[in-house]
């Protein structure tokens, strides 16, 4: 085997492919633009689902590129020696031009060709589609790669589970596929193969055969063409080509580990935990430059890729105190990155002053929200008696202070304690009962539903509220509220309109609440007690004995069910859209949350 850098293992595949008449065409963005389905771009072929159902491509039938994929479903497996959320893909298609025969053959010669990987082929394995009741057992590609030159013994047949391919989606283009192994180790018992979990063979490349889509109601229809898919992990082959121990020990991630280690005075290798998070940094911050520095850049926030980003930022945060590395060293891991591949992806250099500014913005807004926990926990911790921390007090830390169960559990670990995990799960699901139970009463609180959008614009309503009383009068009331996941609506009594300069003052008051930062904080207690510590609320005869108060700060204190922002921190830019009348005597404001 060849010792190749990922520049050269990259440049010599597509030009491989080039040679061979494809063109190739530039990588998509990791934020799929026709595909509400899935959030991020998760193979080559992603892009190209249009093109593999039949329409034609304006490049040719024959293509070839290196893709930016994002597949978060294995996170928490981060950290072992081959997970990685973010990987590149090298693919080549036929888009109903040539098919298994040729594929196959192409395959052979990159893998074993000394002018390619120059791998022996008894160190290769390969896998075909087995049959079942569906479609028939691919006998045609097991014949090929014999005819190839892979010995019979090296060829697998295994059922759908292994050797069916797609689609990216729920419906779409798919097919029986197979996949290329490099035999790294003795299998472990006479009927190891592939398919065994013990390692032996690793994969590298998969070949489909694309002939099917298939429909919403599962079944499967022949393509208009026949298509070839296929995928070479970068990542992986450079680790097993290079006999690498982990995906992290290949060069795409040799300056920022380098980095990581001037930075922290650790050496990488040594200590197992130590090693654990500086993989998770390692993949995280690499993840995050690419979704910040994507041609369709992303920013953390509280929904769809937004909040899948934020927390990949809040995990490498996390494992950044585990290892000690201070404010600013994530940033500094985030350049090396840039600087690594900004030949192949110039848009992370384009970006690069986004990617620093978002890392810094989040760093610090978790460590306001963690510094709050930190104190809730030490509080905790005082009033403990025997060494657990039971369920519901961990779900505490989590709701009210963002505080991750994993970090309560690292925590404790650290003082001689243990938590309640299973009793943390009961109170996350009879909070989350709780909370859809709350959002059938709408009329309560004017909340529509119960996503984050619509949380912070609860929040904004309190804020709202609360000013318009010192702004205009403490007699303005509610009364009426509606929120949908793009605006507030807020009804009040007042027989006037309002002033350009009242409306003004109240947007200037309201975000100057959310700069500082304020936590919302939720206590129950009576309606008496509420009324007594000066809470309002509007439907009190709806309550029952104790009720939920909201209080942010001393600007704002009302009885009411929730759920609400963990600080006005998050709520981003507040701003008033429009003041009209509503009925007689009542006026109605209309507001927005920009980012
Ligand atoms: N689309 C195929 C895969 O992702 C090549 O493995």
């Amino acid at each position: 085997m060849k010792h190749l850098t990922s520049e050269q293992l990259r440049s010599m595949y597509i030009k491989f492919f080039v040679d061979r008449g494809h063109v190739q065409i530039p990588s998509a963005s990791v934020i799929p633009e026709n595909d509400p389905t899935v959030l991020f771009t998760t193979a080559g072929m992603h892009p190209l689902v249009p093109y593999l159902l039949g329409q034609k491509h304006p490049a040719g039938k024959r293509l070839t590129d290196y893709q930016k994929c994002i597949r978060t479903g294995d996170i928490d497996d981060v950290g072992d020696s081959s997970h990685c959320t973010f990987f590149e893909m090298l693919g080549n298609w036929s888009l109903g031009d040539y098919f298994k025969e040729q594929m196959i053959a192409w395959s052979y010669e990159f893998l074993t060709s000394p002018d390619y990987l120059g791998i022996d082929k008894d160190k290769i394995a390969v896998s075909v589609f087995g049959g079942d009741d569906k479609m028939p057992r691919d006998e045609e590609s097991a014949k090929l790669w014999e005819k190839a030159g892979i010995n019979k013994e090296d060829i697998y047949f295994l059922p759908r589970e292994h050797n069916f391919w797609g689609p990216a989606g729920t419906t779409g283009p798919c097919g029986t596929d197979t996949e290329m192994f490099i035999k790294v180790k003795e299998k472990c018992s006479k009927d190891c193969s592939p398919a065994c979990s013990c390692g032996a063979f690793l994969e590298i490349w998969n070949d489909v055969f694309m002939a099917y889509n298939k429909n919403a109601d599962g079944s499967y229809s022949p393509l208009k063409q026949r298509n070839v898919d296929t995928g070479m992990g970068l990542e992986r082959t450079l680790c097993v080509l290079n006999s690498e121990q982990s995906v992290y020990d290949t060069d795409l991630f040799e300056n920022a580990r380098k980095k990581l280690e001037e930075l922290t005075g650790i050496k990488y290798g040594e200590d197992e935990k130590m090693t654990k998070a500086f993989r998770v940094i390692l993949d995280h911050i690499r993840t995050a430059v690419f979704m910040l520095g994507d041609q369709n850049g992303i920013v953390p926030s509280n929904v769809d890729q937004g909040y899948i980003l934020r927390r990949i930022l809040r995990g490498a945060i996390r494992h950044a105190r585990t290892v000690g590395l201070k404010e600013g060293g994530l940033n500094e891991i985030a350049k090396q990155y840039i600087e690594k591949y900004r030949d192949v992806y110039p848009e992370l250099e384009q970006n690069s002053q986004k990617i620093d500014e978002e890392i810094t913005k989040e760093y610090k807004k978790f460590m306001r929200t963690l510094e709050g926990g930190l104190k809730e926990f030490e509080r905790t911790v005082k009033k403990l008696s025997g060494d657990t921390i039971d369920g519901v007090t961990a779900f505490h830390l989590f709701d009210t202070f963002g505080f991750p169960l994993e970090m309560t559990v690292e925590l404790a670990k650290e003082q001689g304690l243990k938590v309640d995990t299973e009793g943390y799960k009961e109170a996350f699901k009879k909070h989350q009962e709780i909370s859809r139970a709350g959002s059938e009463q709408k009329f309560a609180c004017g909340l529509a539903d119960h996503q984050e959008a619509t949380t912070h614009l609860h929040t904004a309503t309190h804020l709202l509220h609360a000013a318009l009383k010192k702004v205009i009068s403490p007699d303005v009331n509610q009364k009426g509220s509606n929120i949908t996941a793009e605006r507030l609506r807020f009804d009040f009594n007042l027989d006037r309109p309002c002033t350009k300069e009242e409306l003004q003052k109240i947007e200037d008051m309201v975000n100057d609440v959310i700069k500082q930062n304020i936590p919302v904080v939720m206590e129950e207690m009576t309606v008496e007690q509420a009324k007594k510590q000066g809470f309002i609320g509007l439907f009190s005869n709806k309550y029952g004995d104790k009720v939920k108060t909201y209080r942010i700060g001393d600007f704002s204190k009302e009885i009411c069910g929730g759920p609400h922002a963990n600080s006005t921190g998050e709520l981003g830019h507040f701003k008033i859209v429009k003041e009209q009348s509503c009925s007689a005597g009542v006026r109605r404001i209309k507001a927005i949350l920009e980012k």
